[in-house]
């Protein structure tokens, strides 16, 4: 189990005992077998919008289970700079929040820190309101792009001044919008819910045209608070026919955390885990469909769906993993899980593709070249070959330094990946985990019983 108290610290991995041979997964050995009933903490995706969904409920809402990671302390900061009332975000408790209509103009800039769902989702909400708010990051998210969202506010009437460039800081000034019609260039979740949470707060309809699925958090809420949000012919309609009203709901574990510890027990040499209380949206578990076809057996338990999100438990043990061909139309529904499932193939026997990633260069860090390099840093056979990337797995120790460049995915996926028998990997900087699994450290320790 993991806990939040203590510091999230990788454990010290340079030192790993050989373990008696037998194992289902001849490529990799942690010291232990794994076992256990464990949980991660809650969905970063969905905590961003039911905070923001209730700082605009009139009442006072509660939330349990939520994530309380850097990300989603970036978010309630920058809602309570537009005046809604949000309890301290501690882990195991309860947030309140108490929500009003509209939101008040902020009296400093907006900091979303290291997250992109805050900012984009964010200046959604922010372009229906008649003042001028400032908007930045930390220095990763400064240097991601904004355009793919702040066009479309454009086009519905809010005033952006991007100083030229193509990111943060940026000013908007909100207004009175009008409907949008928008062809999404890029799948995204995030772009997809700011111009929904725009059309919510402006009270416009929109229809968004998506050349691929993405989670769908934003509808199933929305639509929970009896908002016309469908989805007909690859045309997302949202019609602003809902109201927001104060609210109480659960937050699921995060599927995207649950796949560190899914990947950490299919390298083990042997015992089974189960994971409780997963979101399991089928637009965020793609990754379970690629660990299949990789040869793992991940189980499904105890499916229910509160608040129109499915929830259950995932089971799963050791594998014998073999490489895995991972096509363009995949990609946005494993877009988080790609680091872990890289470093996967890394110990899969065989040569494994994923097909047009490109979207991973302008993601927390420019995954897609951190990711080839840290495992050829750590001996492992890696290359971008165009937008693809390609890696070799082997069964040889691996050893070396990873840089991480601040990037929470990055590291999670290489101290699973480090894990292993006679490796000597080096994470440089292991407490960057905090922005989306608090307690990481702890939950991979914790595996082994
Ligand atoms: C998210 C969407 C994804 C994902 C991010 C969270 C969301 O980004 O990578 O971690 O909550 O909407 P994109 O929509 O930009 O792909």
């Amino acid at each position: 189990m993991f806990t939040t108290a203590e510091k999230d610290t990788i454990p010290d991995l340079d030192f790993i005992p050989d373990l008696p041979s037998r194992s289902a997964n001849p490529f990799m050995a942690p010291r232990e077998p794994v076992a256990g009933s464990h949980r991660v903490p809650g969905d970063k995706s969905i905590t961003h919008r039911v905070l923001m969904l209730a700082a605009l409920a009139p009442g006072r809402s509660h939330i349990g289970g939520a994530l309380t990671s850097l990300d989603a302390r970036a978010t309630a900061r920058v809602l309570r700079l537009l005046g809604a009332g949000i309890s301290a975000l501690r882990a195991g408790s309860t947030i309140s929040v108490a929500g009003m209509r509209r939101f008040a103009a902020p009296s400093c800039r907006l900091d979303c820190g290291n997250s992109g769902t805050t900012s984009r989702l964010l200046l959604g909400l922010l372009a229906g309101h008649r003042f001028r708010a400032e908007v930045t990051g930390d220095s990763s998210l400064r240097r991601r792009p904004m355009r793919r969202v702040t066009s479309a506010l454009r086009e519905m009437g809010a005033q952006i001044e991007d100083g030229g460039r193509d990111g943060l800081p940026l000013a908007i000034t909100g207004g009175r919008l009008h409907p949008l019609e928008w062809e999404m260039e890029v799948p995204s979740a995030q772009i997809k819910s700011a111009l929904l949470l725009a059309g919510l707060v402006g009270n416009v309809s929109v229809a968004l045209r998506e050349r691929a699925v993405t989670r769908d958090h934003t509808e199933r809420l929305l639509r929970h608070f009896g908002f016309d949000v469908a989805s007909r012919d690859g045309v997302l309609r949202f019609a602003p026919s809902g109201r927001l009203t104060r609210f109480e709901l659960q937050v699921p574990g995060d599927p995207s955390s649950a796949a560190f510890l899914i990947a950490a027990a299919l390298l083990a040499e042997r015992g089974e885990i189960r994971i409780t209380g997963v979101g399991l949206n089928p637009t965020r578990i793609g990754f379970l469909d690629v660990l299949r076809q990789m040869g793992a057996t991940v189980a499904v338990e105890g499916l229910h769906t509160p608040f129109g999100e499915p929830v259950g438990d995932l089971v799963t043990r050791p594998a014998r993993l073999r490489a895995v061909d991972v096509p363009a139309a995949a990609i946005p529904g494993i877009i988080d899980e790609i680091p872990m499932l890289a470093c996967l193939a890394a110990r899969a026997e065989g040569v494994s593709r994923f097909r047009s990633v490109q979207e991973l260069r302008v993601k927390e860090s420019d995954r897609l070249a951190l990711l080839a390099g840290n495992l050829q840093a750590i001996g492992v056979e890696a290359s971008v070959d165009g937008d693809d990337l390609m890696i070799s797995g082997t069964e040889a120790p691996l050893a070396g330094r990873v840089v991480t460049a601040g990037d929470h995915r990055i590291a999670m996926a290489f101290a699973v990946l480090g894990r292993g028998r006679g490796s000597r990997v080096r994470v440089d900087d292991p407490d960057c985990a905090a922005v989306s699994f608090p307690g990481f450290a702890g939950a991979l320790r914790g595996l082994s019983g």
